[in-house]
């Protein structure tokens, strides 16, 4: 008999083929997300399970899944899986570095110019049949990004190429990191000293207990009037009311690719705000970095359940011997 894998979202039917070569696959067809009951159910007697990040991992799921030897999950941040629990059992988390830096700075920076520009509100204003003058001297006025401050929050791997790409635009760089690292041509400053100086505040940390709400209330309220504050890595990042409040008063611009609730509530009240630019957490989403997430999220897949050590695995401390109980 082929052991048992859960695939917790659609994947293209070769992907599945291909599974169902070794496993005995239950996937997931449903159109909305897999929810907790659904999820719990399907794990009943199986070793391995391919997740993303619309399927929180909680403990009560892991822990009731007896049979699990690995999870692999097609992303790079593993905030959806409850890490200790995992770790307790000793079940490697594999997920997918290394492959998406390219692409989220390239959206952040996309984030950066088309929220700068208003170019949604632009091509929405042209759509909407508005543009009855031609050339019009003060129509949809934005701000030059090669004339602003603009400020990274986290200056690891994603943070570094956006600073790579913003180098380019000739604008001036300031930063922040957890640990002491420095960036070529990005000056380093204190985190609160990065929201009150930048024109444009760009979120890159991983989402942790440590930098949840790291854009709290006092530090958007420390941003410059006419600021906008960019996030490609977690809703949670922010303190998502405090940003209603500033974006409600206008004080603030905004440019987000994700939120605190995915997929964002109908009637959320950022559906209803012009300065701010609203993206479906696509930060990874080409053909060739999602293929290649795909190839190392079923690379880990595969060596799990081979006994084998995953090659990009979130709890490494497993195979040490540390925390297998
Ligand atoms: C995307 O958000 C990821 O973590 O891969």
């Amino acid at each position: 008999m082929k052991p048992k894998c859960v695939v917790a979202l659609g994947l293209p039917d070769d992907i599945i083929e291909r599974l169902a070569t070794r496993y005995d696959v239950a996937a997931w067809t449903g159109s909305d997300a897999m929810s907790q009951q659904q999820l719990s159910d399907a794990l009943a007697g199986a070793e391995s399970l391919l997740c993303a990040l619309s399927t929180p991992v909680t403990a009560t799921i892991i822990d009731q899944a007896t049979e699990l030897k690995v999870i692999s999950t097609i992303s790079v941040g593993v905030d959806h899986i409850d890490m200790p629990a995992a770790t307790r059992r000793g079940i490697p988390v594999g997920h997918t570095p290394g492959v998406l830096i390219d692409s989220t700075a390239d959206l952040a920076v996309a984030l950066m110019l088309a929220s700068t520009r208003r170019i949604a509100e632009a091509d929405q204003w042209v759509r909407e049949g508005q543009w009855t003058q031609g050339w019009q001297s003060d129509l949809l006025l934005g701000t030059d990004i090669s004339q602003a401050t603009v400020g990274l929050v986290g200056l690891g791997p994603i943070g570094e190429a956006v600073a790579k790409r913003l180098k380019g635009f000739g604008c001036k760089l300031i930063g922040w990191n957890r640990t002491s690292r420095v960036i070529e041509d990005v000056e380093p400053m204190a985190l609160d000293q990065v929201f009150e100086q930048a024109d444009v505040v760009s979120l890159h940390t991983a989402l942790t207990k440590e930098t949840r709400h790291i854009a709290s209330r006092e530090r958007l309220a420390l941003m410059r009037t006419g600021a906008t504050l960019i996030n490609t890595g977690r809703g949670l990042l922010v303190d998502e009311q405090a940003l209603i409040d500033e974006l409600g008063s206008g004080r603030l611009r905004a440019g987000l690719d994700v939120f605190r609730e995915e997929p964002l509530p109908a009637h959320h009240p950022f559906l209803a705000m012009k300065n701010v630019l609203l993206l479906p957490h696509v930060g990874s989403a080409t053909l060739s970095t999602r293929s290649a997430m795909l190839h190392r999220a079923l690379e880990n897949l595969n060596a799990g359940m081979s006994d084998l050590p995953l090659a990009w695995c979130a709890n490494p401390e497993i195979y040490h011997g540390e925390s297998k109980v």
